[in-house]
């Protein structure tokens, strides 16, 4: 369906659960989080309950979320329930592929459509500075194994200088170490503007008009991509020699709201219509509320329409006192 401002909304993020077995430093405070305890979180037939809803509505493409998706028991069950709902064309996830490997014949036996996993660096030192976990040869030998599959596979890493935690002799490292995955293996590398949410706040966003220019600096033959690699909102562009493309997620200096296209369901069943306000609907009543078929399924649509036809134009990140959601990125799902 169209939101106020003409807006396609068809793609929909579902956090299934807010637990990770990975502690970022820009994503969970130090001091940790509670998690949300298990009644609160929606069981799988409420989430396929939503989701029909959303195909109802014209939601094409779904991406599984966290936390971390994969800590979630039958994640993969769900994913191919997912994909036999009416009108659901794509079901991709995200995750931090620490699971990944042990998962991947299940994901692609449910019939995934995309794996993203999100990795800041290709330092053993720093991946644990930053997750808290000596995980990276894991997530690695999972990435690859994904990416040697004929299902598309990108990273997601957070843009962030991260010299004040190197020691000495790792000055060196930087975005072009990360780079290299996307010239040995088909995958695509993609840059994330960091986002002022939650422990975000501390970590300023480096801006992708330097990165870019680095970039071309760097590989002079650098085009702009002009096919489409998914849903959302990244720039591509080609490097020759390179297998995979360069992606670029600028929500803060280039803010893309005018093509936003997805609305975001929490764990606990809240319907958030954007990243920066707490705007949206409380599913969770509704579905466990005395209504049952054809009646609980109309209440619900009219609650998820009424959203997305109150969804906020743009974010406000320029203006940090304006943000209302207070939530961390662990519950929100990204
Ligand atoms: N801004 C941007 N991206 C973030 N992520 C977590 N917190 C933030 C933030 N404040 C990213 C993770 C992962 C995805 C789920 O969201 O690095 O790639
Ligand atoms: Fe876990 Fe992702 Fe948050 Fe890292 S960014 S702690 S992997 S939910």
């Amino acid at each position: 369906m169209k939101d106020p401002w003409g807006r396609i909304i068809d793609y929909m993020r579902i956090s299934i659960t807010d637990r990770c077995n990975l502690r970022c430093r820009y994503c969970m405070p130090e001091e940790g989080v509670d998690w949300i305890p298990m009644r609160e979180i929606l069981t799988l037939e409420e989430i396929l309950e939503v989701a029909s809803c959303g195909a109802d509505l014209g939601i094409r493409h779904i991406k599984i979320t966290g936390g971390e998706p994969l800590v979630r028991k039958g994640c993969c069950h769900l994913i191919r329930e997912l994909k036999q709902i009416p009108g659901i064309e794509k079901v991709t996830i995200t995750t931090n592929g620490i699971l990944l490997g042990q998962y991947l014949k299940e994901l692609t036996a449910a019939g995934i459509d995309g794996i993203n996993v999100s990795l800041d660096t290709t330092d053993r030192c720093l991946f644990k500075k930053i997750t808290g976990t000596d995980g990276l040869e894991t997530v690695l030998e999972s990435l690859r194994a994904a990416a040697a599959l004929a299902v598309p596979v990108k990273v997601n890493a957070v843009s962030v200088d991260w010299s004040r935690w190197l020691e000495d002799g790792q000055k060196g490292i930087d975005w072009k170490d990360l780079l290299e995955l996307a010239r040995t293996d088909p995958i695509d590398v993609r840059f994330i503007e960091m986002m002022p949410i939650g422990s975000g706040r501390d970590f300023p966003a480096i801006s992708h008009e330097r990165l870019l220019e680095e970039l071309k600096a760097c590989y002079p033959g650098v085009q702009k991509d002009e096919r489409v690699h998914g849903f959302g909102p990244a720039v591509y562009h080609r490097i020759c020699g390179f297998q995979g493309s360069v992606g670029f997620i600028s929500a803060i200096h280039g803010k893309f709201c005018d093509s936003c296209n997805r609305v975001r369901l929490t764990s606990q069943g809240y319907l958030k219509t954007c990243l920066c306000y707490e705007d949206g609907v409380d599913l969770r009543p509704l579905l466990r509320g005395e209504l049952s078929g054809p009646e609980k399924k109309a209440k619900l649509k009219r609650a998820m329409g009424q959203a997305i036809a109150e969804k906020p134009m743009a974010h406000c990140f320029d203006e940090l006192d304006s943000i209302t959601e207070m939530k961390g990125m662990s519950r929100i799902g990204g």
